[in-house]
């Protein structure tokens, strides 16, 4: 069984201005069962967004495009195999 997850997306200035709203639209699209994707307060890493946490995961993507969130959606949070190659390098090493 898989674990409920939450999908945080970066709503403050920064990712908004980024595209955080089709990020977040993208994932609402998409629904997955027992995982929530809603809008989150500034993640504390602006300007390297639209930022993505999954919780409780601990797995971050940064620059997420809307067109990424499918892949995101079926390899993690339906296969639970996070996207090595979208990571936030930053808290993922290579
Ligand atoms: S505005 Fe998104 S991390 Fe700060």
């Amino acid at each position: 069984m898989v674990s409920a997850k939450t999908v945080l997306v970066c709503h403050s200035n920064a990712c908004r201005k980024q595209g955080a709203a089709k990020v977040l639209a993208a994932f609402q699209a998409h629904p997955v069962p027992d995982v929530s994707a809603i809008a989150s307060r500034c993640l504390g890493q602006c300007g390297n967004g639209p930022m993505v946490l999954v919780q409780p995961d601990r797995i971050w993507y940064n620059r997420v495009q809307p067109d990424e969130v499918p892949a995101v959606v079926e390899r993690h949070l339906r296969g639970g195999e996070p996207i090595k190659a979208m990571l936030y390098p930053k808290f993922h090493q290579p």
